[in-house]
């Protein structure tokens, strides 16, 4: 029996699922991945054995594992005291890098997960408009809560005007949850417009990923943003961009940025941290300024702007401002992206590739790369069968792809820094054998 095996048995009596996160079952393995350290690239399990990563830690490990200028600024924050509670002047830096990737971000406000960002830009949304009801979009994910965890796992029924039922993806939610929220169909502007009108003067904020990296690799299309921005400011919305994954993960630094549209509020986490515990909402000061203590919006936390969390953060934002730091992500993409495309068509199999800067999806039983802006089209045609059978190979040959078999839609799979081209190569070598047996 392997020492993981073994562990898991053990552990499976004390950690419900023999796990801290219940993602982290693998429904591929059979029980969890556990690991004894990573480095780089790589993720070392407890039995030996070693795995290119491309799960990235969820999207936290943008510049791979255990970097030495993270871990520069980690030892010295221990050096300091890691953990003071109070603010420094790191802190002070870490809002001014902030708005030079987030231009939208006047001010800022930290909290240590994606979670905690969007609850609260939400509470603040609905308190600066005195309104209750959040639009979101179909599909896509925002973190798990109470407040907007509808809808990203599963296709539910729409109606003639793209309105989608509201239905939660956990159980245990209060009854009247549901009220406040409203789906639309994502990329459909007539949609969003009877939305609008039907709950006029009731919404108080638009949340959406500019680019859903939860539904894949789904990109707003062209306009959309613009005209969801002007939607927004006529009907006095509050818009929110949930930044949480699409945060420097392209160039140049955001989304906002990309697509040169500005949001009210910014959530941010995952890759600004580079694995720390590290979130933050940012946005117009009029808004922002309604939190505590200048206004009544409480958001506060004991382990909020931890010291260890912020030199990360510094150190992380500082990096993706420096020269060349996305075409290495471009170099990579290029590779991997055409090498994939080319083994679905070598190997006869249904499907795509798509990524965009350093997250990217694997599209089975998805054709047409050229329209890809349908999340529902897509988790319908979506082979999940063929998925999980290449999770389970490319584990067996030392390639890491973090099992997502409750999902409906592609998995983003992650870049990091640490990534060389000679990974992708070694990576497209095995999923050469690994296609040839999915075919
Ligand atoms: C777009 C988006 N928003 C929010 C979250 C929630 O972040 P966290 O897991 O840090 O709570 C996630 C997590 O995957 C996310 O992808």
């Amino acid at each position: 029996m392997s020492h993981q095996q073994q562990l898991y048995t053990e552990a499976a009596h004390w950690l419900v699922g023999g796990a801290s996160a219940g993602q982290r079952y693998n429904g591929q393995l059979g029980r969890p991945l556990y690991l004894d350290r990573a480095e780089g690239a790589r993720l070392y399990d407890i039995d030996g054995n070693a795995y290119i990563d491309y799960h990235g830690g969820s999207g936290a490990a943008l510049f791979g594992h255990k970097h030495p200028r993270i871990e520069r600024a980690l030892a010295g924050a221990i050096e300091r005291g890691f953990f003071m509670n109070y603010d420094t002047y790191d802190t002070l830096q870490l809002a001014k890098l902030t708005r030079q990737i987030f231009p939208s971000c006047e001010k800022i406000r930290l909290a240590n997960t994606g979670s905690e960002a969007t609850q609260a830009a939400i509470r603040l949304a609905r308190a600066f408009t005195c309104r209750d009801k959040v639009l979101r979009f179909d599909g896509h994910f925002h973190g798990m809560h109470e407040n907007i965890w509808f809808n990203h796992n599963a296709v539910n029924p729409a109606d003639e005007f793209g309105q989608v039922r509201t239905v939660p993806d956990s159980a245990g939610f209060p009854a009247d949850a549901s009220a406040s929220v409203i789906n639309v169909v994502f990329n459909d502007v007539a949609a969003l417009e009877h939305a609008v009108q039907k709950y006029s003067g009731q919404l108080a904020a638009v949340i959406l990923e500019p680019i859903s990296y939860n539904c894949g690799c789904l990109e707003a299309r062209e306009k959309f943003l613009a005209n969801v921005r002007e939607i927004c400011t006529r009907e006095r919305i509050v818009l929110i961009f949930d930044e949480v994954i699409t945060g420097l993960r392209m160039s140049p630094g955001s989304a906002q940025r990309r697509f040169g549209v500005l949001p009210d509020l910014t959530t941010a986490a995952k890759a600004i941290g580079g694995g720390l515990p590290i979130a933050l909402v940012g946005g117009k000061a009029e808004i922002m300024d309604r939190l505590n203590p200048l206004g009544n919006v409480v958001m506060s936390g004991t382990y909020t702007g931890s010291l260890l969390a912020v030199v990360a953060a510094v150190e992380c934002l500082t990096m993706s401002l420096e020269p060349d730091f996305y075409e290495h992500f471009d170099q990579l993409g290029t590779r991997l992206f055409t090498g994939v495309n080319d083994l679905f068509a070598t190997h006869n199999l249904p499907g795509h590739v798509r990524g965009v800067g350093a997250r990217w999806a694997i599209y089975f039983g998805v054709e047409d790369p050229e329209d890809d802006f349908d999340f529902r089209r897509i988790a319908t045609e979506f082979d999940r069968e063929m998925d999980k059978r290449f999770v389970r190979a490319a584990i067996d040959a030392g390639l890491w792809f973090h099992d997502t078999s409750t999902a409906i839609t592609p998995a983003h799979r992650a870049l990091m820094t640490a990534h060389t081209l000679a990974d992708i190569d070694e990576t497209l070598t095995k999923m050469d054998t690994i296609f040839a047996g999915l075919s």
